[in-house]
């Protein structure tokens, strides 16, 4: 694999291509085996990263077979249905979705309506940068890119002043924060029988679905969402990722003989106003449009601002004092906890709500060496690594001791271990 790795790395990254290879379907790799068993957005561009390490070739593969599921708007669709995979397999199904009765929907793929956080260009300009092969797979990328990023920016900034708004917290990927308690308590929940498992408040999951059919018998469209739709928020994470992509977008373009002049003036949109309307003076938090207020619930997405290269040092300095805090990453063993350690609606057993992830991780960790914070950046690789060392390769962890939750062989922890490990070269 030409790196040095020291220690047990050798058999971490052993194991983490294990996970990747035994969750390939072939043209793409399913969360987690059983209770994820189709192709998820976010999820592809986080493994795409990890694949860029391990098996280049597929990473393309996997990037591009996401983009089947694109819609003539330029929607990325958040789940991407496997044919052949029961109905029954994972609730909402196509069946609910009814994406096939959408004019814009592909024909021959059946998706969901909502969005996700747009991590691909990030992940298409990396993967090119790390294998060096990159002028016929961002030529034949660069459009459906450049479509996703224009959806968003014409479609889904619901309150016009540069974000992206969350239609909802599914789109989030971090559909149980607590961030979405206080926007989620103005949808009426309607009398629906809920067949998932994730969450145990029986409440929230119908409101989830009311809003899901809300949209969809809406047609998944703009002015519905502007107008009437109830769950309108502007959420940091899914923000500075797209500044994030949309930066990496000007350079596809560019690799690709494109302009990146527009994709350039569209990431200082979204950084000024990713300040004017997201920065408190102390953190980065959500707000919600429909009230205009910003949500109490201080979250690891206020860390992902970190992602934009041109935030103000005093910023930055504010957010790795916050991080270092006994709020977040002082206080627990095992960092970063989904949310603020100390606040009343922390929950380190349950779903977003306080366990660490390895992908809001990565994201951190790649904010802080945007910043060049590298006592930061080594602290959560190494913390990163602990928990797979110990727990191995699961969905999520538990913050204070490591122990795993969720999902086992969890592909986005496998694939970005890859990469946390495969950094060292770079560095
Ligand atoms: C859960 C996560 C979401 C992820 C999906 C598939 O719903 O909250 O972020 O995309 O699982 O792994």
């Amino acid at each position: 694999m030409g790196l040095r790795l020291m220690g047990d790395e050798t058999a971490v990254w052993e194991a983490a291509a294990r996970v990747l290879d035994a969750n390939w379907t072939g043209t793409a790799t399913v969360p987690a085996p059983g209770l994820y068993p189709h192709q998820w957005s976010w999820d592809s561009a986080f493994v795409s990263l990890g694949l860029a390490r391990h098996r280049p070739e597929r990473a393309c593969i996997e990037l591009l077979s996401l983009f089947r599921g694109q819609w003539a708007t330029g929607l990325v669709p958040h789940i991407v249905f496997s044919s052949g995979v029961s109905g029954n397999a994972f609730f909402p199904g196509p069946e609910f979705w009814r994406s096939g009765a959408q004019p814009d929907a592909p024909r021959g793929v059946e998706t969901s309506g909502l969005a996700q956080p747009p991590l691909q260009a990030l992940a298409a300009l990396r993967l090119a940068q790390g294998t060096g092969e990159h002028r016929a797979f961002l030529t034949r990328l660069y459009p459906r890119l450049a479509a996703q990023h224009a959806y968003l920016e014409r479609e889904r900034d619901v309150a016009g002043f540069g974000l992206v708004s969350l239609c909802h917290p599914w789109e989030s990927g971090l559909e149980n924060s607590p961030a979405w308690d206080r926007p989620l308590q103005a949808v009426d929940p309607p009398r629906s029988p809920f067949s998932g498992t994730q969450s145990p408040d029986g409440a929230v999951a119908d409101r989830h679905v009311s809003l899901v059919r809300s949209m969809r018998d809406a047609g998944y469209r703009a002015e519905y969402l502007r107008d009437d739709h109830p769950f309108v928020v502007e959420d940091p994470l899914f923000n500075a990722v797209l500044l994030a992509s949309t930066h990496a977008l000007a350079e596809v373009a560019e690799l690709a003989g494109a302009d990146p002049g527009p994709h350039r003036e569209a990431a200082q949109r979204i950084h000024g106003a990713m300040l004017d309307r997201l920065w408190d003076g102390g953190c980065f938090r959500a707000r919600d449009v429909r009230t205009d207020e910003l949500i109490p619930a201080a979250t690891v997405a206020g860390f992902v601002p970190l992602l934009d290269p041109e935030l103000p040092a005093a910023i930055v300095r504010s957010l790795a004092e916050l991080l270092l805090s006994a709020r977040f990453a002082g206080a627990t063993g095992y960092p970063v906890p989904t949310c603020d350690v100390q606040s009343a609606v922390f929950d380190r057993g349950a779903y977003w709500r306080g366990p660490t992830w390895v992908n809001t991780n990565w994201l951190v960790w790649l904010g802080a060496l945007t910043h060049h914070l590298d006592a930061v950046a080594d602290l959560l690789l190494g913390s990163t690594l602990r928990l797979v060392r110990q727990s191995g390769f699961r969905e999520c962890f538990d913050p204070f001791d490591g122990t795993g939750c969720g999902s086992h062989d969890f592909s986005w922890s496998a694939a970005l271990v890859l990469d946390l490990l495969g950094s060292r070269r770079c560095r």
